[in-house]
């Protein structure tokens, strides 16, 4: 096991994920945020350097210090050989699967790997597939290969106006938790409420104030760089909000040059709706989470 650290040799682990877009996509992104300052302070480990065969992103100990806080005990995981992988999960110390926690990877491929140790290792997983989206400028620098036969042009997506006597483009601050918690699909506990107050404090958020002048609709973004947590608030919904919203906060990380993407529910017909309005493309490995409980 290697632990990979210091600008350089992340740099070179970035320009090799970069070859086996989109299948390493999240892991990827990640590498590229911790190349941006690590504010989630990730440490990234690998079975072999320079010729990896699997990629672990993972928070350090220390940080780990809660068994139930599946938020915080996150591994993103890249691999090139499922029987080197499962190896590597299962020997070292790189997981660990006492703990409550989630996995994450654009490899749907993963599971069976993940179904495999769960039987050697003990515990109950929870497998969620979703659809995985891209911004068109994201994937003209990085796939372009999956641009081909479709017709995206500069402007595209812009969304129409929205009134802005009423709304004011802000961003949120760590007070706002609660209210984005409130209507997370994966969040409404403790837990949930404390990691969206760190993505808050890492990561630049982007929301609507409302004339109370405070947020009625907003977008995050989690420790991958991923866009996350979108909501509007019940009695502001259908009024193009969320499209301005995501539309906003996407251009903007785009000019910093952020790798854009997301994902959504199979059964969110309103957030698909929102993606294909803003011309963000669907990648064909889809997003893949798991979720471990030991037994
Ligand atoms: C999904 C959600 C963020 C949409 O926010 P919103 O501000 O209402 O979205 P918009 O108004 O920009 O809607 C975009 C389109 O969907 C339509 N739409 C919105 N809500 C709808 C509904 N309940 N049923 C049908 N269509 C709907 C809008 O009319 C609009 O279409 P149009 O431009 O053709 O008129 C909001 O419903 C929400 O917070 N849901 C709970 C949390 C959630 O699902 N978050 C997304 C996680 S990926």
């Amino acid at each position: 096991m290697y632990h990979l650290q210091g600008p350089q040799v992340l740099q070179m682990l970035k320009k090799s994920l970069r070859k086996s877009l989109p299948e390493s996509l999240k892991v990827y992104t990640t590498v590229f945020h911790m190349n941006q300052g690590n504010p989630f302070k990730l440490k990234a480990v690998v079975d072999k350097w320079p010729d990896f065969t699997t990629v672990v992103i993972r928070p350090q100990k220390q940080e780990m210090t809660d068994d139930f806080d599946h938020y915080t005990n996150t591994y993103q995981i890249y691999y090139k050989n499922p029987t080197n992988c499962q190896e590597f999960l299962g020997a070292s110390d790189v997981i660990n699967w006492k703990q409550h926690l989630q996995i994450q990877s654009s490899q749907l491929s993963l599971n069976e790997v993940i179904q495999n140790l769960a039987a050697t290792k003990s515990f109950q997983v929870k497998q969620t597939h979703c659809i995985l989206y891209m911004m068109a400028e994201t994937m003209k620098k990085l796939i372009p290969s999956l641009l081909e036969g479709k017709n995206v042009s500069p402007n595209s997506g812009k969304p129409k106006a929205i009134c802005q006597e009423m709304f004011k483009p802000s961003s949120l601050d760590v007070t706002h938790a609660a209210l984005v918690n409130k209507f997370w699909h994966f969040g409404g506990n403790e837990r949930s409420q404390r990691f969206i107050e760190r993505c808050i404090q890492n990561f630049p958020t982007f929301c609507l104030l409302g004339p109370e002048g405070t947020p009625v609709s907003w977008n995050l973004m989690d420790q991958t760089g991923e866009l996350r947590m979108a909501g509007t608030l019940p009695e502001y919904r259908a009024h193009g909000l969320i499209t301005q919203v995501i539309y906003s906060h996407s251009h903007y990380l785009n000019k910093l040059g952020f790798p854009i993407y997301s994902h959504v529910d199979k059964s969110n017909k309103t957030m698909q709706k929102v993606s294909k309005k803003l011309d963000h493309i669907t990648i064909p490995c889809g997003w893949n989470q798991w979720h471990c409980v030991p037994l």
